[in-house]
This record gives structure tokens, sequence and C-alpha cells, in this order.
């Protein structure tokens, strides 16, 4: 089986405008939505029609190009202002993913040293950086796949696949690479409140004939207890110098549950995750998104009723076996071996 080309595409780029694959449908409707304006593209991030960390990144680099597209001209003097408040916008459509500012950055980087074909020049980065992931992704499986070895079974959280990334995915793209073989035993935990495992991840898999058990979350220690699993597998969104990881909700109770049932815990992630400017996570800002994200529609009028929605937590870094990357595997992550990656 060759599963390098997925048969799901979050993000593509034709005729010049960025088509997006509106997650907040799936799996009920695969409908692409057409962006030529980075604005209407931060809100989309900001919106989860577009969701996942390296997506939300190569999105918003391609939306800098939709903005040199819409305000480059030899007539107008302020078209890098314009682009660079543009920049801004699509900066603080969402704050965990650290992909985001990553990529936004490479993106404003390359345009101060542009001097002619602005257009053609931002576009092709977008699309390497875009090209790029996919390749990370595929290394990261394959590296990914090499520490597990004959996997009995695993279990992952929320989607971290092709939909959350250029392609291949990462921590979906270690469970592609390990079904390629021989892993049999798939378990997805659905991920609430947004249901990104029950909505997104086991469908992707479908897609590719990929086989795949959905638990509720809070049946994870009762999987742990009485199933036979050996490894947990998950992506981030942002990972600390010391290799402590932001990722999804639910993934701090699923370390430390693994810890439990001596189970070992994998982050799979590029190295464009890594936030080297934060010595520890406990700096990496959480996202809470709205009351009415969780709340059952009968309560989102009742002042009675409240929701507290954080949507991601921290691993320490003390509760993983190996964050893998594409540049390389650090075991027991910590401030000094994680410096392996830094080359
Ligand atoms: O809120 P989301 O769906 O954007 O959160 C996504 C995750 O937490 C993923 O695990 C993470 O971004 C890694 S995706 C390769």
């Amino acid at each position: 089986m060759n599963l390098n080309n997925t048969a799901v595409a979050a993000i593509k780029w034709e005729d010049n405008k960025l088509l997006l694959l509106d997650q907040r449908e799936l799996p009920n409707t695969v409908n692409y939505r057409s962006y030529t304006q980075a604005p209407e593209v931060a809100k989309a991030i900001k919106n989860m029609c577009v969701r996942g960390a390296p997506a939300i990144g190569i999105s918003a680099a391609y939306a800098v190009a939709l903005s040199v597209q819409q305000y480059y001209s030899s007539t107008n003097e302020n078209w890098l202002q314009q682009v660079n408040l543009e920049i801004q916008e699509l900066n603080a459509s969402r704050p965990t993913a650290v992909n985001l500012t990553w990529a936004l950055k490479l993106m404003q980087q390359a345009l101060e040293q542009i001097k002619d074909n602005p257009i053609a020049k931002i576009t092709a980065l977008a699309k390497k950086i875009h090209a790029d992931d996919i390749v990370a992704n595929q290394t990261i499986g394959e590296l990914g796949a090499n520490v597990i070895g004959e996997s009995i079974g695993v279990l992952t959280h929320c989607n971290a696949g092709a939909l959350a990334t250029g392609g291949y995915g990462t921590a979906l793209g270690v469970i592609r690479s390990s079904v390629q073989r021989g892993l049999k035993t798939i378990y997805a935990a659905e991920t609430r409140p947004w249901l990104q495992g029950a909505r997104l991840t086991v469908w992707e898999l479908a897609q590719d004939n990929i086989s795949s058990t959905l638990i509720s979350d809070s049946s994870a220690a009762e999987l742990m207890r009485t199933q036979a699993i050996d490894w947990i597998i998950v992506g981030a969104d942002r990972i600390a110098a010391n290799g402590d990881v932001a990722n999804k909700i639910g993934t701090y109770s699923l370390a430390i549950l693994a810890k439990f049932h001596q189970i070992k815990f994998m982050v799979a992630a590029p190295t464009s995750t890594i936030d080297w400017n934060l010595n520890t996570g406990s700096k990496i800002p959480i996202e809470h998104r709205t009351a009415q994200e969780l709340l059952p529609a009968c309560y989102t009028k009742n002042k009675l009723i409240n929701a507290w929605n954080p949507v991601f937590d921290l691993t320490p870094a003390n509760l993983i076996t190996a964050i893998v990357t594409e540049k390389g595997v650090v075991f027991n992550p910590n401030s000094n071996n994680m410096k392996t990656l830094q080359c």
C-alpha cells in the first residue's frame, strides 16, 4: 500500500486562489471554499474552517500571497504597508499554534528582501512552505514508524492528519507509515468539544481505506486498562525548548494515563512547531474558545450556566517518551537533548 499521496487535501492553490476544505462541515459535506483576500483567510483560521497547526501556517502563507496580489502595483507606493497590516491580522487569528507566526515571519522576511516580481516570488515561497511540510511529514512518518516498530495497537487524539497539515499528517503520518508496515489496531479519541477525532480522524483514515475504532474521550483509561495498546501518538501546536508540549485539550490527561499504564507517549511534529524562544511550556498561550462551542444551545442564554473552554493543554516533557520531527527523534525530551534539533 502506498499512502504517500493521501486522498484528502485540506489546502489547495488553484488559479491564484486559495481553496480550503471547510472542516466545520466534515464529514457530511466535502466543500472547498475559495479565497482571494487575506482578511477572509484570517476569519477562516479563527472560525476553524481550516485548523491544525501546520495547516494554519500554510494557509496564512498563501494569504500573504493573496495580499501581495491585491496590493502590489508599480504605482502603489504603500503596497508593503498594506500587506504588513494584513500580516498582523493573520498573526492574531489564533494564539497557540506557533506555525502561524513561523510561516508569517518567513513571508515577511522574504518581502523585505524581494526587489522585483513580488507576486510570483511570494507565491512561490508559500508553495514551498506547503511542499516542505508534506516532505517533513513523510519523514516524520518513517522515523516515527521506526520508533514504534511492531505495535500491538495505538491511540491518537484530535486530528493531526492530512487535514491538519500540508498533507500526510504528523501523528497520522506515523500511523500511515506504520500501517504500511503492518499496524492493524488504531483507536481515535473523539476529542470533545469540537470532535476532531470523531468527525475528522476516523473519516480521513477511511478515505485511505484504513480502519480505525472511535472511543469517547472518557473511555481512554478503560481502554488502556483492558485493551492491547502500546503507544499513544499525538501532534503538537507548540513545543517549548525543554520539550513541554501544547496540544489539543485532553492530551495532558492521556499522557498521565499512559504513564500510569506504562504505555509509551509519542509527539509527532515538524520543527516549525518548536518555539525556541520559550524555555518552558508555562508561557505558551492557551486558547480559550467561546462558551457557545461547549454549551448545549438551549443553555446559551441562561446566565446561571457558564462554560470553561480551554481548547489546548500543556503536557510536561517528563511524560513524553519521544518527540519525532523531520530532523530526528528526541527520546525523554529535556532542554539539553532538544538542542539536537536546532541545527
Ligand atoms: O483546534 P485545532 O483543531 O486547530 O487543534 C489541532 C491540534 O491540536 C493538533 O493536534 C495540532 O495542531 C497538530 S496538527 C498536525
